[in-house]
């Protein structure tokens, strides 16, 4: 009985920390002590005194190579299938499924979230959980629903327990978003969140001081910025009613800029 109050105690402590996805179907004991791996064979000892050394093939950082497979990709599904495969990001192997994308491409605007939740990793879609569900509000507040923009996020995969993407994830995952954002060209951008709005445009200060004046993202490849505008997440605005009104001021902001310069709206 004892133990049973213990493991259920060290259970609730996992889900407390964040521990909330099964990822194997038998837990692995790590505290095992493992078999020491086999000695390396000794090199021999040079003959001769080498003037140089050899050159040494160093692999490229995850970043760079990241962004070689990323502008590798010509057409959305190219790089839909170049995310799936990209092994140089240890949330993919801890996610259950790559969440791209989801709207219209070729809309004009695209959103980009932060990165998915667990309704989202099991969806294999952007926004679909509580915070999802306030952004479609939101969005038909003034109009507009998932068949007139584009919702992507700043990391496809969701990072375990939602904790925030540490800032090696974010470089990792920058190049394939740039990429997105190069192939899709959407005439504005909306960056929802802090992390997004500061990945994007460089702008370290903080979501209240950026939110609610457009700013532009400078994306490779492309040969004009785009304007965006950073807007609250909308999983702060559950957390924080109070903000709606600075969030109702951003989507007037945004319907407006539409009515002005989009005709295609
Ligand atoms: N929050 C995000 O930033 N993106 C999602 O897809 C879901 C929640």
């Amino acid at each position: 009985m004892e133990s049973m109050h213990a493991a259920l105690a060290a259970l609730r402590l996992q889900i407390e920390w964040g521990a909330d996805e099964a990822l194997e179907m038998a837990p692995v004991d790590r505290m095992v002590i493992r078999a020491p791996a086999p000695p390396r064979p000794m090199t021999p000892p040079p003959q001769r005194p080498v003037a140089a050394p050899a050159p040494v093939a160093v692999p490229p950082p995850a970043s760079q190579s990241a962004r070689d497979i990323a502008n590798a990709a010509n057409t959305f599904e190219e790089l839909r299938a170049a995310l799936a495969g990209f092994d140089g990001c240890p949330l993919s192997h801890t996610a259950t499924k790559l969440v791209f994308a989801d709207g219209n491409a070729d809309s004009g605007l695209m959103l980009v979230g932060e990165g998915p939740g667990a309704e989202e990793d099991r969806a294999g879609l952007p926004f679909v959980g509580p915070s999802g569900q306030l952004l479609d509000r939101m969005l038909a507040s003034i109009g507009l629903d998932r068949t007139k923009c584009l919702i992507t996020n700043l990391i496809p995969w969701r990072p375990p327990g939602n904790r925030n993407p540490t800032d090696a994830e974010v470089m990792t995952c920058l190049p394939f978003l740039l990429r997105h954002i190069a192939l899709v060209r959407p005439r504005r951008l909306v960056l929802l969140g802090k992390l997004s709005a500061s990945a994007l445009t460089g702008n370290k200060a903080g979501i209240l001081r950026m939110r609610g004046k457009w700013t532009e993202v400078h994306v490779p490849g492309l040969p004009a910025p785009i304007p965006a505008l950073p807007m609250l997440h909308p999983a702060y605005l559950l957390r924080t009613p109070g903000a709606k009104r600075d969030a109702w001021a951003d989507l007037l902001l945004l319907r407006r800029t539409i009515d002005k310069d989009l005709s295609t709206f």
